[in-house]
């Protein structure tokens, strides 16, 4: 595809080595401090970080109660929302972010224990539920130049037991009932919540994504059950929390728990007590993240990816335009088109429309309506022939050219390569491109190409990126108000610990695309969430299960061995915008 000539280049920063030290890194001139680590007083009685859950036979440590008053653990996707125009707006904030998992022996004990499978207590269920979803944290820049968290009424957790409302298509399906909610609208929490997106109208998206796994399926499931909850892999409790919550056993009576999972909730950080809403019309998957683009005729279009080997990508397109549909009282994500993709070996590509009634999506495939499409949305792609992919994660528009991106992280079990999926097996993953027909992100056609393979460098196992920029793993990705692709990592690494790099999607050098890398994480980390303020001159990262398998004790600072996820807040010594 054609994106015009390179201009002015992107990226100014000195490039920094791996590293395998249990510190983070960035280059000269930059200056990286952890920031709201997990565990932070965030409200109520604002509780300080104690490692540990008494009733886990730990004296002294948080309790459940506090977890719900502080912030969650695995921080992942993230975004900034300015509370003032202008430059103010760049001091002063709400920084939403989700939390993805637990790592329940650091949570429960404060020490790496492995394998870690004692009897759970209420309260331990509790706390972990307590430990996942969103934390919205009001934050200010001091005149130190040192961000802090404002102890504030904006201050909220949104967890796995907060009350939510289904909307869309499949709000109120039989699919969605259960014996607690035997209307099927009001839903309860978020797990998992992986990538983010925000809308135009000042809303934070947060995406479901391994729910699956915190269920047990009972056993004497009918067919349809057995079936649906197979093709999403439902079971195997990994939490524990079926020990205890009844919720999260799947019985042949009360088999929709799970269904109630898997979509993209959208929350309304400056309005604290507002209702989390699943927004259905925008399907069911393991969605990885939701990334918001407004055509010309104001449409918004969301893509996203489904974070599974074999899986695929995704775009929702608004019935109308975003502003006169809520005008009318309407979520423009309500309403609207859900599309899988796909990629066809000579570079194009057709959106399919996974719409009730069309082709094969009819009663007697097994979709009685929409609303049983959109939860059985992997079912409904598989009939329509959609590309299995290499783990789609992050997706991400380019708001120059308009090109949309999306990591694929890696797929050790392909064995049959398809264009945009070239390698057999896939160790180290890729970055897949594509421009919408006439630039119209409406389109139902565009045309595709690989942007890069990662890996080694210089050739080594495919890779078309130079060594000195090795990595693996693309996942986390977002294309900056300059076009600055940013790329952080999670899994192995050619060399060292997960990473961000930077791209200037315009230049190559030697073939191999422009890439620098900007910052290294510490043991055991993934680097995932990246978020800045409009005047782009701090940066906000996550750095997710630190010393996952022991190895980490970051971030340190608090005289603690426990390694806390936390957010790096990254600034430039001379206040200069992040990259250039
Ligand atoms: Fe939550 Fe696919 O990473
Ligand atoms: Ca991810
Ligand atoms: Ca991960
Ligand atoms: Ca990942």
């Amino acid at each position: 595809p054609g994106r015009g000539s390179a201009g002015r280049p992107l990226l100014g920063f000195r490039p920094i080595p791996p590293s395998t030290a249990d510190e983070v890194v960035v280059p000269r001139g930059y200056r990286a401090r952890p920031f709201i680590p997990w565990g932070t007083p965030l409200l109520g009685r604002y509780p300080e970080f104690r490692p540990g859950t008494p009733s886990a036979g730990v004296p002294g440590g948080n309790t459940a109660e506090d977890q719900a008053q502080q912030v969650g653990m695995h921080h992942d996707g993230m975004t900034y929302f300015p509370l003032h125009a202008g430059r103010k707006g760049s001091e002063h904030g709400l920084l939403v972010l989700n939390h993805e998992y637990t790592d329940e022996f650091y949570l429960q004990t404060g020490a790496y224990q492995s394998p870690y499978a004692p009897t759970y207590t209420a309260e331990m269920v509790r706390k972990s539920q307590n430990a996942h979803g969103v934390s919205v944290v009001e934050i200010e820049k001091k005149r130190s130049g040192e961000w802090a968290l404002v102890r504030s009424r904006r201050n909220r957790r949104i967890t796995a037991n907060t009350e939510m409302e289904l909307a869309g298509p499949a709000a109120g399906h039989e699919l969605v009932r259960t014996a607690a909610d035997p209307q099927g609208r009001r839903p309860l929490g978020t797990i998992n919540n992986c990538g983010n997106g925000e809308t135009p109208w000042g809303t934070y998206l947060t995406c479901e994504e391994n729910f699956n796994g915190y269920f047990r399926v009972d056993p004497g499931q009918n067919e349809e059950n057995s079936e649906l909850q197979g093709r999403y892999g439902v079971g195997g409790d990994r939490n524990r929390w079926a020990t205890q919550d009844p919720r999260f056993v799947v019985t042949p009576t009360d088999a929709n728990e799970p269904n109630r999972f898997g979509w993209v909730v959208e929350i309304d950080p400056f309005s604290p007590e507002s209702v989390p809403v699943k927004r259905t019309a925008l399907g069911r998957l393991k969605h990885e993240d939701a990334t918001v683009h407004v055509t010309k005729g104001g449409r918004v279009v969301v893509y996203m990816g489904d974070d599974q080997v074999f899986e695929y990508v995704y775009k929702f397109v608004s019935s109308g335009n975003w502003r006169s549909m809520r005008s009318r009282g309407k979520s423009p994500l309500d309403e609207g088109t859900l599309y899988v993709a796909r990629f066809d070996d000579d570079g194009t590509g057709t959106w399919l429309p996974l719409v009730h009634g069309q082709g094969p999506l009819t009663a007697a495939n097994g979709f009685a309506d929409q609303g049983e499409v959109l939860v059985k949305t992997r079912m409904a792609a598989d009939l329509l022939g959609a590309t299995p992919m290499d783990r789609p994660e992050w997706t991400a528009v380019d708001p120059r050219t308009g090109t949309v991106y999306v990591t694929l992280t890696n797929n050790d079990s392909r064995s049959e390569a398809n264009g945009p999926n070239p390698r057999t097996p896939n160790l180290w993953g890729h970055i897949v491109r594509w421009d919408e027909q006439g630039g119209d992100h409406a389109a139902t056609s565009f045309e595709w190409d690989l942007f890069l393979l990662a890996g080694p460098g210089d050739g080594v196992d495919g890779s078309t990126i130079k060594a000195e920029d090795s990595f693996g793993s693309p996942d986390g990705l977002w294309l900056d108000p300059d076009s600055r692709a940013w790329i952080q990592t999670d899994g192995t690494q050619p060399t060292g610990n997960n990473q961000m790099l930077a791209a200037d999607p315009y230049r190559t050098e030697g073939g191999a695309p422009e890439l620098r890398r900007f910052l290294t994480g510490v043991v055991g980390c993934e680097v995932t969430g990246i978020a800045m303020t409009p005047d782009q001159r701090t940066l906000f990262v996550n750095l997710q299960h630190p010393g996952e398998r022991g190895g980490s004790t970051w971030p340190q600072n608090d005289g603690l061995a426990t390694p806390r996820s936390a957010t790096v807040v990254v600034t430039r010594d001379d206040g200069g915008v992040i990259g250039t």
